[in-house]
This record gives C-alpha cells, structure tokens and sequence, in this order.
C-alpha cells in the first residue's frame, strides 16, 4: 500500500531535503518497519537495495515499490542475519552505500536455534547484527565518504539485563538482544569516532507488525484496536534522522508516551545502554571466535 497522503505531507514539511544521492541498504525490507522505512527512503529519493533472507520475497517487495515508483533505483540482496555464512557472502559482495540500516529481526522463537548454533532470537538480533558490523564496517571505513551506520533497537533494552550465564535463554531474550544492540552500537560510536563511519540508533516505539503479533500473544486482537502508531508513522525514524543534523551516537524514535507513540525525534540515551559495554563485547567476540574455528 502506498503512504497515505498525511505521511507524505509530513514528509514534505519536516524531512527538508532531498537523498538523491544516497544509496542505502535496509535489512529485513521485505515486509513490517523495514518495508515502509524503504518506502519513506525511496520517496525522499534515494536507492535503495533491500536486503532479505527470502530472495521471492524481496522480489515482490521490489516489484511493489516499483509500482509505487517507477524508474526509481531499487535492488534486492540475500543475507539471512542468522546466518555467518550468508553474512560474509553478502559483505563480500555489497556495493558502496552512504547508508546502512539493520532493521531485521525476530520476536520469540521458543528452542530454535540459528545455523551457527545461538539461540534464534539472540542469535539474530545480536549476533547477526554484531557480525554484519565486524565485515561490512571495516569495508564501509575504506570507501572514503561520509556513512550513516543505523541500528534498530526498541524501548525495551531499557528494562533488559544481560547475564553470561543466562545469555542464549529463551526468556527475556528479545529484550536482551536489543539491549546488547544498543551496548554494541555504543561500542562502535566510540570505535568509529572521527571517521567517516557515524553511528546512530533508531526504533520505531509500538506498532503493530509479525513481531508485534507475538509479543501481544492472546492480547493481539486488543492491540490492533489500540491508537498505536501506523506502521508507516513508526517508519519515518530512518528518514527524519536522515535528513536532519544528528550528533553522531544518537537515538532517533517517537516523540510522545516515552518513545512509544508520536513522529521522530532525537531520544534522551538511556544510562543502560552506556554501562557495561567492554565485557559485552569480550564476551560476543569470543562467541564468534568460536563459530569461526568450525567454519570449512
Ligand atoms: N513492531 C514494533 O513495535 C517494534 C518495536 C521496537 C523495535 N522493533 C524492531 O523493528 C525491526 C523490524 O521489526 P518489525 O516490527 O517490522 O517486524 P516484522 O514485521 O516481523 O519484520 C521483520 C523483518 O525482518 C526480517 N528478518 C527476520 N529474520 C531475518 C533474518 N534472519 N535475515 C534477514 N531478515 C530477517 C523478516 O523477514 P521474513 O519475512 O523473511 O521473516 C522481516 O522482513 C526489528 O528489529 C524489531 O526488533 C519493532
């Protein structure tokens, strides 16, 4: 469906500009925040690969945009987060981009685990995410221009902890990963700092999407009828961060109920994600260091 007349207003009027000249990557675009957020992206002018684990599935999301908006820049890639193998291939073969937005991710997947052996939802959320940074970051480094590094996270890292022992447990695991995304995106804006490499984060506060549907359980039916945010008005982060001057390390969502509702705004850093960091990131490097001896 294509963005209501109101979101392209507010597009107009408060996302000045133009990203002609941007080409941006968008993980997980096929359907949800991911689909609309290209949408928002494409409107504004840029190209944009969809990056997806399910190559039909991004074809159809490529096909729809393209009704949308013919002759414009859009391209599909495979790269499925919960898998290294998929990861490397897919940095191996990106194109320069100016910018790069994780967005995939997965809800509850009770006792599934991903191909390297993680539980699905850390596996994904996290592992993936911090993975796909350790190859295509190093590359982005060296390509010379100024690049916007995004990573979704959601209001929920803020009441996460993370324990070792506890790390790969099916409970709380969402709110985990999204908490260790925002230490890990901490992390890099340290890392990254005075580079061509600028690191933000982005959420879209509650909207009600797959993820949604299993977060609300036995309640969906309740929740659809909620004043949530629209998909689509949950969507416009990427795009209002995208052309306004934020401060590298910022955190861009809504703007009212403590994040959960409203248009994009910068988002006070929560002291949760700032603490912690140095173990998390031994932790995970040593996780990986693991997949990698038994890779062939
Ligand atoms: N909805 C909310 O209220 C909310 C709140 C806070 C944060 N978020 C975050 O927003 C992001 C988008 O979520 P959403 O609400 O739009 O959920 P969604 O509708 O379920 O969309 C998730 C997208 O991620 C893709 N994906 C899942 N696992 C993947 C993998 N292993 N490799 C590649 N792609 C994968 C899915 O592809 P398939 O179609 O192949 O499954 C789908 O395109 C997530 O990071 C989520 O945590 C959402």
């Amino acid at each position: 469906m294509a963005l209501s007349e109101k979101t392209k207003r507010y597009i107009r009027k408060n996302c000045k500009g133009t990203l002609a000249d941007k080409r941006v990557i968008i993980t997980g675009a096929n359907g949800g925040i991911g689909y609309k957020t290209a949408e928002t992206l494409v409107y504004l002018g840029a190209s944009v690969i969809l990056a997806c684990r399910n190559p039909e599935k991004a074809e159809r999301a490529k096909n729809s945009l393209l009704e949308e908006y013919p002759g414009t820049d859009i391209r599909t890639m495979t790269l499925d987060v919960a898998d290294f193998k998929s990861i490397d291939a897919f940095a191996e073969n990106m194109p320069d981009v100016d910018v790069f937005i994780n967005n995939a991710g997965v809800f509850h997947r009770p006792g599934q685990k991903t191909k390297d052996g993680f539980e699905t939802v850390m596996g994904t959320n996290y592992m993936g995410v911090y993975y796909i940074g350790e190859k295509v970051l190093p590359k982005l480094e060296k390509c010379g221009h100024d690049v916007a590094y995004i990573n979704t996270i959601s209001l929920v890292h803020k009441i996460a902890r993370v324990d070792f022992d506890r790390f790969y447990d099916n409970s709380g695991s969402y709110f985990r990963s999204k908490l260790c995304v925002a230490r890990y995106s901490e992390y890099l804006n340290n890392k990254y700092k005075g580079t061509n490499i600028h690191i933000f984060m982005t959420h879209p506060g509650i909207t009600i999407t797959s993820i949604a549907a299993h977060i609300f359980g036995r309640f969906y039916v309740l929740a659809k009828i909620m004043p949530f945010n629209s998909v689509e008005k949950s969507s416009l982060s990427a795009a209002w961060l995208l052309t306004h001057d934020v401060t590298d390390g910022g955190v861009v969502g809504p703007n009212k109920l403590l994040g959960g509702w409203g248009y994009p705004e910068i988002n006070k850093k929560s002291k949760r994600a700032q603490r912690d960091i140095e173990p998390l990131i031994n932790y995970t490097q040593k996780e990986i260091e693991k997949v990698n001896l038994t890779k062939v």
